[in-house]
């Protein structure tokens, strides 16, 4: 495995497995068969309704628990400073641990400074090791970045070879923040990607597929992915991706494929921001 260095310190895989979409009563059995092909970074979150699962796959797996690097998100609901606390110990009884990798704020709607101080406090409790966001796109997160006393250390965006997310890099490297990828296959469109004959091509000469090759160029960039899948053998095809190394040509003509640079989702959009609150708030 290779691993990024967050700002404190802390060191994070590049390469990881998520669990948005896996049923509750599915995660247990997905999360076992993802640590038995070698993934130690398990990303979930309160909003996906599968921490127990996750906490019970990671207890009986007898793996030592500091092998492994797992993540939750606070939801939106529980954002402001008291409820985010709550939560935050809630998903540490979920997850049956007493300290999570990376805790970051899942939506940037709300109360996000309050959720920040809860975050900051559970950090310096030791809680948690290492705190950041998720779906905060430029100017949201310079105004966070900015004011909070804990720089966060991670953003968790959607990011793959058609949303590359280059616009924000140099705000990110501001704040010596390092980028996640959800999404990094396509998620729901992602028959654009694994199914990519540029990338396909490209494969071809390294015995790779497509999606492999998508997950290279990610982790090639210095950008941690996480890859969900239910089937065991592609969560072992995306883990096997580290021992081959893509040209500057290739990394540069899969540049080439950047659609929608900062994303699918228009987080500013105010009928989007009334969906997700008046749906999911
Ligand atoms: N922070 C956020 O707001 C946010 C949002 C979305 C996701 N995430 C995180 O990011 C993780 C990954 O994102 P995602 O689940 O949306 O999408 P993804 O990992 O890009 O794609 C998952 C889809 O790809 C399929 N797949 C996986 N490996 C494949 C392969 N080698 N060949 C062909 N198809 C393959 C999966 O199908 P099968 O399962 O049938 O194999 C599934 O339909 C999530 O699980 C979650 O942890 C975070």
């Amino acid at each position: 495995m290779e691993f990024i260095t967050l700002s404190n310190g802390i060191q994070m895989p590049i390469l990881g497995y998520g669990v948005f979409q896996i049923p509750p009563q599915e995660a247990e059995r997905c999360v076992a068969d993802a640590l038995s092909v070698g993934y130690r970074l398990i990303d979930t979150a309160q909003a996906y309704f599968n921490e127990e699962g996750v906490g019970d796959a990671i207890a009986e797996s007898g793996i030592p628990r500091e092998e492994i690097f797992l993540v939750t998100k606070v939801w939106i609901s529980n954002n402001g400073e008291k409820k985010a606390a709550a939560s935050i110990d809630e998903s540490l009884r979920k997850l049956k641990t007493d300290y999570i990798d990376l805790l970051l704020i899942h939506q940037a709607y709300g109360d996000v400074f309050g959720t920040w101080r809860a975050m900051e406090k559970a950090y310096r409790d030791g809680k948690v090791r290492a705190i950041g966001v998720s779906n905060f796109q430029a100017g949201r997160f310079f105004d966070l970045a900015h004011y909070v006393d804990v720089k966060p250390m991670v953003n968790q965006l959607q990011c793959n070879v058609m949303v590359q997310q280059r616009g924000i890099e140099p705000i990110l490297a501001e704040f010596y923040t390092k980028m996640m990828a959800w999404g990094p296959l396509g998620g729901q469109g992602v028959d654009g990607i694994v199914k990519n004959e540029k990338l396909a091509a490209i494969g071809s000469k390294y015995g790779k597929s497509a999606a492999q090759v998508a997950l290279r160029w990610l982790t090639q960039r210095g950008i941690v992915a996480i890859p969900k899948s239910s089937h065991k053998e592609r969560m072992e095809q995306n883990l096997n991706v580290l021992d081959f190394t893509l040209t500057a040509d290739e990394m540069a003509a899969i540049a080439g494929l950047n659609e929608h640079d900062s994303g699918l989702v228009n987080f500013g959009d105010p009928q989007f921001v009334k969906y997700l609150i008046e749906n999911y708030g």
